[in-house]
């Protein structure tokens, strides 16, 4: 995450032109609380940070399509043409963009030309940011404005999370996308994922700062572990759908469930839907909490959802339950949890701001003894959505 090269000319010399492209920039995100919640109809509370992805174009006179990354300058350009966008497994990371054409051409936004586009991104790999759903978006807003498509932001979402869904394959829910779509600087979106109703919370945070701490551990059996979760939480619903009438988890309150549990025949999607509808029990009671500037109960609200995603929905390992935990023993810690899908990738802390270098140094100590090697710090920035920079510099 370093300073942010000279992107218009890299642009230049890898497309070989002398036109300036214009600059487009999509966040990645944090999530506060409600984990796990999305695809079951509860309620996030993500926001969207100052890293994320560059993407630069211009449009072509013909019908082909040129992607280059500077994260991956060994694979080169890749190319294909407008008329055929299939997911092609040799085109790696530039199936990401291809999906969004592909989508957005099927809705029926026109399309006209080619392009060549530029990507840089400044979120680490498989950190659990969000950095495919930030180049989804980051595709979005580059499309509707090269080609002046005047897309509604809500469509360009979900056409994200169609991308990630059934051009990628996981099963992911729409907070990722939201998120770094409908971002504001300095807030936190409280989004009802049911109903796509959302409102903004003001991130006052007084003297503490969130740190986000990258385990550097790769997300590696994320996808298939991600859809089995769902899996178990679907069957959940179904078994209470037999003799209530429920659309999702997220609708239930905590009594509810504990009233009609025994309905779930297997124990451990039991343990995964008693996960859902209380994390969103607490995703509620944290906006609430926020609101009132209560950020200690909003910390130990934090610290419940990782207790829960550790013991009954079983998504952490011991990478991020050794980061958590060591940093829940730091003076001026409120509050510390798993963020993102879990199995590896970030946490998210919320640390006094004159206790930041203690915190780094201990928790970093304790996690090199028992894991082996460091994890990183970083200050979150809460910055705006995803948007047109061109003018910005
Ligand atoms: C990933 C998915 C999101 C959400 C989180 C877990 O980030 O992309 O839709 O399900 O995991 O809260």
């Amino acid at each position: 995450m370093n300073t942010t090269p000279d992107l218009s000319k890299e642009f230049k010399s890898i497309f070989n032109t002398t036109t300036t492209p214009r600059k487009f920039f999509a966040p990645g995100r944090i999530n506060l609380i409600g984990e796990h919640t999305d695809y079951n109809g509860g309620h996030v509370f993500p926001a969207s940070i100052s890293y994320g992805t560059y993407a630069l174009g211009i449009k072509r006179d013909d019908q082909r399509l040129r992607f280059y990354s500077m994260n991956f300058p060994d694979i080169g350009v890749i190319e294909c043409d407008l008329s055929d966008l299939a997911y092609d497994k040799s085109h790696q990371w530039a199936n990401y963009p291809k999906g969004m054409l592909l989508y957005l051409k099927a809705a029926g936004h026109e399309i006209s030309h080619g392009a060549d586009i530029l990507f840089y991104g400044n979120i680490p790999n498989g950190a659990g940011l969000s950095s495919s759903a930030s180049i989804e978006l980051a595709t979005g807003v580059l499309l509707d404005g090269l080609f002046d498509l005047d897309m509604d932001r809500i469509d360009m979402i979900q056409l994200g999370q169609k991308v990630e869904n059934q051009y990628v394959g996981v099963n992911s829910g729409i907070m990722d996308q939201f998120a770094i779509g409908m971002g504001k600087k300095d807030h936190a979106i409280l989004l009802n994922c049911q109903t796509l109703e959302h409102e903004y919370a003001p991130l006052s945070l007084k003297n503490h700062v969130i740190m986000i701490i990258n385990t550097n551990k790769q997300r590696t059996l994320a996808k298939s572990k991600y859809n089995e979760r769902r899996a178990q939480c679907e069957e959940a619903l179904k078994d209470l759908q037999a003799k209530l009438s429920i659309r999702s988890l997220g609708e239930f309150t905590k009594e509810q469930f504990e009233t009609n549990k025994h309905l779930i025949t297997d124990e451990i999607n039991r343990r995964r839907a008693k996960h859902a509808v209380y994390e969103n029990a607490r995703t509620l009671e944290a906006l609430d909490k926020l609101r009132q500037g209560d950020i200690k109960l909003f910390g130990k609200l934090m610290n419940d959802s990782h207790l829960s995603l550790r013991d009954d929905y079983a998504v952490t390992g011991l990478e991020l339950d050794t980061i958590v935990e060591a940093a829940w023993k730091q003076d001026g810690v409120l509050g510390a949890r798993m963020t993102g899908a879990g199995f590896g990738g970030c946490a998210i802390a919320l640390v006094a701001k004159d206790r930041v270098d203690e915190f780094k140094k201990n928790v970093n100590a304790i996690y090199h003894q028992k894991v082996g090697y460091d994890a990183n710090f970083y200050t979150a920035t809460i910055g705006d959505g995803a948007k047109e920079i061109s003018k910005e510099c």
